[in-house]
């Protein structure tokens, strides 16, 4: 089904970005897990708009529990979420309904639904359906940390500015003091460079792009299934179900590709407990599409916001004549810095479902 993923824990969203409001609907949440809504909203609000380098449309975003939570603890129901859309400038997009801007969905949409998709906004690919992604991937992540399970992320590159990279064993205390950053990355230095080059790129009526890093820790290993349903696979899906995602590593991902095998070897020892780990990780925790027990490790690239205010060359749609798009309206210069929580949501998803399905989560609700 479209607009939808999971298998045990099944996730659809729903909604347009100029509608009356976007959600989600949550099936196969383990039952009796409590809901933290002022940790929820606090995880929320890292992906609103409204910072320095981000839209001016900004919204409150408040979930509204219509079913799936008694008493502040999930029921077992279907969990439904649904957000208003409060800050709706739909002029901005007459000038779009007929010329499609480059990079952004418009020409695509128009051709598959015939001239009938409400694309104001976005439509149903508005970065703003990522709010509902956040609300559900908030309480997979709440779920998580219940079980010593962490997610976190930083932004690793904006243009061709990189932060450091995450630690081979990160704790949650990185995580959080990340997540509590108004730009989430581990070097303010080069956060600040990040910074620059995003304002330079605003006022040269542009954009950039970056990667995002996010790493999972405490899964266990053997989690996941071989060749087709495998954590790499699952995950992928996900993550390109975000709106600008246009690349998906695990591990080293293509820098693997260039080195020798005594390069990328990640190979085996015992800890101090006996277990048997990685030296190294440059697989990313996933062999074969399963768990090894290190932590899973992964990174997301994101294109430049395709809204940009410089004339661009379009094509009007009735005429199939060449013509000039110049856009207004609100939109970020980078997406990335945005997107951080989006994309930790989307793992917690897709980790709490494959646990779900392999029969490796505790269910009957804890505090
Ligand atoms: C958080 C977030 C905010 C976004 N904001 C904008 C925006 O302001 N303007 C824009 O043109 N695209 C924005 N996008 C990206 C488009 O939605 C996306 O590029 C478009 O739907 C085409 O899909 P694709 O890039 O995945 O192919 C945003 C994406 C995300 C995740």
């Amino acid at each position: 089904m479209a607009s939808s993923f999971g298998e045990r824990l099944r996730v659809s969203v729903y909604g347009e970005s100029h509608g009356n409001g976007i959600g989600a609907l949550i099936d196969g949440l383990p039952a009796g897990e409590a809901v933290d809504t002022d940790a929820l909203a606090r995880f929320m609000q890292r992906r609103q708009g409204g910072r320095a380098g981000t839209t001016a449309r900004r919204e409150p975003d408040i979930p509204e529990f219509v079913s799936g939570v008694t008493d502040g603890r999930t029921n077992g129901f279907p969990l439904c979420i649904r957000i208003a859309n409060t800050n709706t400038r739909s002029s901005d997009y007459n000038n779009l309904a007929d010329t499609p801007r480059p990079s952004h969905a418009d020409y695509a949409a128009h051709v598959k639904w015939l001239g009938q998709a409400d694309m104001r906004g976005g439509g149903h690919f508005s970065g703003r359906l990522t709010a509902p992604l956040c609300a559900a991937g908030g309480i997979a992540l709440q779920i998580l940390a219940r079980h010593n399970i962490f997610v976190g992320a930083h932004l690793s590159s904006i243009g061709t500015i990189h932060d450091d990279p995450f630690p081979m064993l990160p704790d949650s205390a990185l995580f959080s003091e990340i997540a509590a950053k108004a730009f989430p990355v581990i070097s303010d230095e080069a956060g600040v460079r990040m910074q620059e080059e995003i304002l330079a790129a605003r006022e040269a009526l542009d954009s950039v792009g970056g990667t995002i890093e996010c790493m999972v820790t405490g899964l266990p290993a053997g989690l996941g299934d071989p060749m087709f349903d495998g954590m790499e696979n699952r995950l992928a899906r996900v993550l390109f179900g975000i709106p600008a995602v246009k690349g998906v590593e695990f591990g080293d991902g293509f820098a693997l590709s260039e080195m020798r095998g005594s390069q990328a070897n990640d190979p085996y020892r015992t800890d101090e407990k006996g277990n048997i780990v990685t030296e190294t990780n440059r697989n990313g925790g996933i062999l074969g599409g399963i768990t090894t027990g290190m932590p899973l490790r992964f990174r997301v690239g994101i294109k430049p916001t395709p809204s940009i205010a410089q004339p661009q060359k379009t094509v009007s749609l009735p005429e199939g004549e060449e013509t000039v798009l110049e856009i207004k309206g609100r939109h970020d210069p980078c997406i990335a810095q945005r997107a951080v929580p989006v994309i930790e949501a989307a793992a917690a998803l897709t980790v709490l479902d494959v646990l779900l399905c392999d029969g490796r989560f505790p269910e009957g609700g804890t505090s």
